[in-house]
């Protein structure tokens, strides 16, 4: 600690811990209005607290690179994980500490560039494949559809698993899953990190579906003894080099092979999803879109060769994370005392920081209600802080499957809108449901057009 930071004194300004109850009811009724007002009124550092517990909301990109990256061993993630744990396990979202840093170490190999490379065809065969079901005039529901497409991408690319009735149970049991930890349980997550709430049936039973499934693909795996070029074979080989050199048991591996999934589909089904709601709405950055893909690929699929072409594909892609963010919140614990922008926060307080406000903020993103990609030109980018943005997090805890998802969301949106521009339907609502993810609360209503038919 400096001599600066041990000064800070100042407590954080913040609302009176008075209405901390009705301030955890109007946080669940609307968290990312609430969130925006409490930035609004108090600044780059709010401190408040709902029901019993103490919150500081850091919105400062350089207060946010501290805790996530130069300090991030004064803090745990503990935030809603208890809960988390009963059905991820010691997963890599989960676990903390020395457990954590050997499991990093050991999947950390699966997630190589060159390793991710070779799962560029599946993404585009099963976009293709997805798309080969749909016909013009037709509408569907997008969101469905991108849950459906990620889904059988990580079901092939981890398990190399094409059954898809498999990856649809597989997905069935996360939805419920993830219903277990969204909107009215948000409310029972803060509270059960205090009083220790037991677990419910309901989360027991879909751990047991999804038990059954992981470990029956296990045994498969290890039956059949050689690399199958997916992610699974590569966690069960895994040897921890830099420790004792063994490797994972079948419980770890069920443990991050489930994570993964959960963590690796839905993410990168919403940020799609959001994306063709974007260009929906935007025609000028539609053409523009469709104008690069047409000059790129003319009437080819994409391949793993033409990313370094597709920058506008990318620049969307960025664009489009920054409006909606798939993760719109990250939270820690502080283990000790610290200070942000010169006030002292206390340890325990859970630290928050929102890429959906940041990300709105219109000190780093002038109009930031405007859909712009050439807001990801590299002369602008580089004159941003960089944790003005953070989908993905930051620090030695970031997402590990950033490239993964990077290069499937372009190769995804490039295989479909190659081919088909999508319409909002009118009146369709459009509203925001930030659960574990920041999905549309009422999917996503499209119209199906093809743009011209090649090949
Ligand atoms: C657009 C897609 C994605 C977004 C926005 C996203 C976002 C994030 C964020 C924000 C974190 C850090 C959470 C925190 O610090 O509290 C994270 C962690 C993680 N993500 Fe992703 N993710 C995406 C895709 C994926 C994919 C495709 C995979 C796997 C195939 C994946 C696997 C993980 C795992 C395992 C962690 C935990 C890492 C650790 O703590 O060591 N994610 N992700």
């Amino acid at each position: 600690m400096t001599t600066a930071t041990l000064a800070a004194t100042a407590t954080p300004p913040g609302p009176s811990p008075r209405l901390a109850w009705p301030r955890l009811f109007a946080f669940n009724r609307d968290p990312i209005g609430f969130t925006m007002a409490m930035a609004r009124t108090y600044g780059d550092v709010a401190a408040y607290q709902l029901g019993p517990q103490p919150f500081a909301l850091l919105s400062n990109p350089e207060d946010i690179r501290d805790v996530l990256v130069t300090n991030n061993r004064n803090f745990v993630k503990g935030v809603g994980l208890a809960r988390a744990k009963r059905l991820l396990g010691e997963g890599l979202l989960t676990s903390e500490g020395d457990f954590w840093r050997r499991q990093r170490r050991l999947a950390q190999p699966a997630f190589h560039r060159q390793r991710i490379a070779g799962y560029a065809n599946t993404m585009v065969a099963y976009a293709e494949r997805h798309a080969s079901r749909w016909q013009p005039g037709d509408t569907r529901d997008i969101a469905e559809e991108m849950m459906a497409l990620t889904l059988a991408i990580v079901g092939k690319t981890l398990f190399d698993s094409d059954v898809e009735g498999e990856a649809s149970e597989v997905g069935a049991a996360l939805n419920d899953a993830i219903a277990l930890f969204s909107d009215s349980n948000r409310l029972l997550m803060i509270l059960a990190e205090q009083v220790g709430i037991q677990q419910n049936a309901r989360l027991a039973q879909t751990r047991n579906r999804l038990d059954a499934i992981i470990y029956r693909m296990i045994d498969e795996h290890r039956a059949s003894g050689d690399d199958r070029g997916d992610l699974l074979s590569m966690l069960l080989q895994a040897h921890d080099a830099e420790g004792d050199g063994s490797g994972m048991t079948d419980q770890q591996v069920r443990d991050e092979a489930l994570t993964i999934f959960l963590a690796g589909h839905e993410t990168t089904a919403n940020a799609l999803t959001w994306t063709f709601y974007l260009l929906s709405q935007n025609p000028t950055v539609a053409q523009q879109l469709y104008a690069e893909l047409d000059a790129v690929l003319g009437k080819r699929l994409p391949t793993m060769d033409d990313l370094p072409q597709l920058h506008y594909t990318d620049m969307v892609i960025h664009e489009s994370m920054r409006l909606y963010p798939p993760a719109w919140i990250i939270g820690r614990r502080a283990l000790n005392d610290f200070t942000a922008g010169g006030y002292r926060i206390p340890a325990n307080t859970t630290v928050l920081m929102s890429q959906w406000q940041v990300q709105h903020d219109p000190r780093f993103f002038p109009d930031p209600y405007r859909f712009d990609p050439l807001r990801w030109l590299p002369e602008a980018r580089s004159r941003r802080h960089k944790y003005s943005y953070f989908p993905f997090g930051g620090g030695p805890r970031q997402c590990i499957g950033e490239q993964f998802a990077l290069m499937e969301m372009v190769l995804v949106l490039a295989t479909l809108a190659r081919r088909w521009r999508l319409h909002l339907v009118p009146g369709h609502p459009v509203t925001l449901q930030p659960s574990i993810t920041l999905r549309p609360k009422h999917g996503m209503r499209m119209r199906l057009e093809r743009r011209h038919s090649h090949g």
